[in-house]
């Protein structure tokens, strides 16, 4: 029972598994649009990791002379010559050891933070193009968490972890050399340890990756939770839903403990078992470097096969113990490298994860618009003929060029809207539009009635191309919707959608939302007429009161008022209003209804209201009832007609 209603909550999800080629497109990204700052970077990496080895080498020399002056071989003064020659070329290296790094300091804030910021912009970027369906289908604070929790990880990712895999992998091939030269049999078993490594990584990295990548998922469910919940803080408090909620947000934070805890535990484990394997190979070596210098020390060095590498430093055999000794303490710094690297790991799987959910918004398919009509200013000449213009004339007309033969034909805009057996549903097999056919002469206004699911919001999203018709088809000003450029559709619409939204802003800012280029008498006039003025200029600031947190300080009707002035306010010549009054008095409705009936002069509009007074003046009234259009007609003939319509009006019959 403690989940009836809303299953999801709780629920685990599926875990997730990361896509192929993550990594390699986060470092494309990198090293191709970041070349300079990535190069900068390299370089500094490569100065400060070559200066603090060769630092120490250094302070060997001082050791080395300083026992000369000791033992005589060296006079006091020719010691202090040398020593302070050594100094000097220290302090020199150590400068430019600090400055590289000073400077690596400064290219990586730089190099991170503009990754950063284009990542985002591209996220954005995306995300405004992407259709409505995807915001139907992911909670919004699982998207949000994209921008906060896993560039998160892609910070410290660019920031830390690679510069450090890097310099590890500089040491890492450094000490390989120098051991390779000192002894290759002894290389062999460090070869060993590491294809061991290599081994534990995959299978325990493995793990941790996939319990990272539910991490990242968790984060994005718990976000969406939260802003849920802040979202209906008033719904929950009305149905004292406090404790059920609590119940919940432990449920999905249970589950972002219980896969963050394992993800961690086994990268966790990792980190011991490399650090072992390092000393496994460091006793290994020891045995193995002894048992050689013991068996081969009475070799002579001139004989047989193993003169042959004389040469070569002892590469193969005899070893000596200075080499055996030596090569111990590179093992020992390898393992210790290696382990460096093992620290970096956890981030590195979470920003691989991280990495993945932003890949996966980016490769979103994005709103198709292959619309080539466009809507261009445009005038009529003496005969008759359209021609586009830069001129605002306040007339438009619809720009169709023709592939086949390169002309083009300029068709005005009047707002005639035909819908030709259009079906429709918003997921698969399930349809919600049947075989609907209206047609919107310019200048009428079509309402439509039904009950709540009926289909009437449906209606306006297909015309404003929200969503793409299954069948049939949709004619604006006689050309098919689809050929419209999307921009230029919408353009030519002025929509006051069923849930009211605004902006963070001033008033005359949110009612210039609907034409950015509206001067301010056009604002005043579009408030006037959507009678939103008069309260308007009661608000402490008039119209430059700042509206917050979708206009929070303003009444639902308020709201209204002002999403019917932003729609005003683009003089489009058909207009879509989607229960726009449902929450203003009756009054003042009148009063809008007289604005909005001298702001529907001329235009085509399309009306949705549940109180019948608001569309008994339409033009053409369409009931719907279950996605289909069931009687159509003005009131007075639908009236006359004594069918469902009637039966509404006179509260005899309710549409289900
Ligand atoms: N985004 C969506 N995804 C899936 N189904 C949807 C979506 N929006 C609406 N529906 C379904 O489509 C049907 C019609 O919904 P629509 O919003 O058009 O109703 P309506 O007539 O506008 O109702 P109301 O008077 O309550 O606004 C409903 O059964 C609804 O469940
Ligand atoms: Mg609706």
């Amino acid at each position: 029972m403690a989940n009836r209603g809303m299953p999801r909550r709780g629920a685990v999800p599926p875990m997730g598994k990361m896509r192929k080629g993550v990594l390699k497109r986060l470092l494309k990204i990198l090293f191709t649009d970041y070349k300079p700052l990535v190069a900068a970077m390299a370089v500094c990496i490569v100065v400060s990791a070559i200066a603090g080895s060769i630092a120490g080498v250094f302070l060997q020399n001082v050791y080395a002379v300083f026992g000369k002056v000791v033992d005589h071989t060296y006079a006091a003064s020719q010691g202090w010559a040398e020593i302070l020659k050594i100094i000097v070329t220290m302090i020199v290296i150590y400068a430019l050891g600090w400055i590289s790094s000073a400077t690596m300091g400064i290219v990586s804030a730089t190099l991170t933070q503009r990754f950063l910021r284009d990542m985002r912009n591209k996220i954005f970027d995306k995300m405004q193009r992407l259709p409505i369906r995807y915001f139907d289908t992911h909670a919004h604070g699982d998207i949000m968490s994209i921008y906060t929790n896993d560039i998160d990880a892609l910070r410290q990712l660019v920031s830390q972890s690679l510069p450090q895999l890097c310099s590890t992998v500089i040491t890492l091939t450094t000490l390989t050399v120098v051991m390779v030269y000192y002894s290759i049999m002894l290389w062999a078993i460090v070869v060993i340890g590491v294809i061991a490594i290599l081994f534990a990584t995959k299978k325990i990295g493995g793990k941790s990756a996939k319990y990272f990548m539910a991490q990242q998922q968790a984060v994005g469910k718990t976000e969406g939770y939260i802003e849920e919940i802040i979202n209906g803080q008033k719904v929950v408090k009305v149905f004292c839903h406090e404790e059920r909620s609590i119940e919940e947000f432990n449920k999905v934070n249970d589950h972002l403990y219980d896969v963050s805890n394992k993800a961690n535990s086994f990268s966790n484990i990792l980190m011991p078992i490399i650090h072992n394997i390092g000393n496994i190979m460091y006793v290994v070596i020891a045995f193995v470097g002894c048992g050689i210098y013991i068996a081969t020390r009475n070799v002579s060095v001139n004989f047989g096969f193993y003169g042959l590498f004389n040469g070569y430093g002892g590469m193969f055999f005899p070893l000596s113990v200075s080499i055996v000794v030596a090569f111990l303490g590179m093992a020992r710094q390898f393992a210790n490298q290696l382990g460096q690297i093992s620290n970096q790991i956890n981030s590195v799987i979470m920003a691989m994860a991280g990495a993945d959910r932003i890949f996966s918004l980016l490769d979103e398919k994005p709103e198709v618009d292959d619309g080539y009509v466009t809507l261009v200013n445009a005038d009529i000449d003496e005969n008759g003929n359209i021609f586009e213009t830069d001129k605002r004339t306040g007339k438009w007309a619809w720009k169709h060029p023709h592939s086949a033969d390169g002309s083009i034909t300029y068709t005005q805009l009047k707002g005639e809207i035909v819908l030709d057996h259009v079906d429709f549903g918003y997921v698969e097999n399930k349809i919600v539009l049947h075989d609907v056919s209206i047609k919107a002469e310019p200048g009428q206004k079509i309402a439509f009635v039904g009950a709540t699911g009926a289909g009437k919001t449906t209606i306006t999203n297909l015309i404003n191309r929200f969503y793409d018709i299954a069948d049939g088809k949709i004619r604006y000003d006689g050309i098919n919707i689809n050929k419209i450029k999307k921009g230029d559709l919408r353009r030519s619409l002025g929509i006051v959608l069923q849930d009211t939204n605004l902006f963070t802003g001033t008033v005359m800012d949110n009612i210039r939302y609907g034409k950015l280029d509206a001067t301010d008498e056009e604002v005043y006039v579009a408030a006037k007429l959507a009678n939103a003025h008069d309260f308007i200029t009661r608000l402490p600031d008039g119209y430059n009161t700042m509206l917050n947190a979708d206009g929070a300080n303003l009444s639902q009707g308020q709201r209204q008022l002002l999403s019917i002035a932003r729609a005003a306010v683009c003089n489009a010549p058909v207009m879509i209003m989607d229960e726009a009054t449902s929450s203003i008095d009756t009054r003042t409705e009148q009063i809008v209804q007289k604005g909005t009936d001298s702001l529907m002069l001329g235009r085509t509009v399309f009306i949705i209201a549940h109180r019948l007074s608001t569309v008994r003046n339409a033009d053409v009234i369409m009931v719907l009832d279950h996605g289909r259009i069931i009687e159509s007609g003005n009131h007075e003939q639908l009236i006359a007609r004594k069918g469902k319509y009637y039966q509404l009006y006179t509260g005899a019959f309710e549409l289900e």
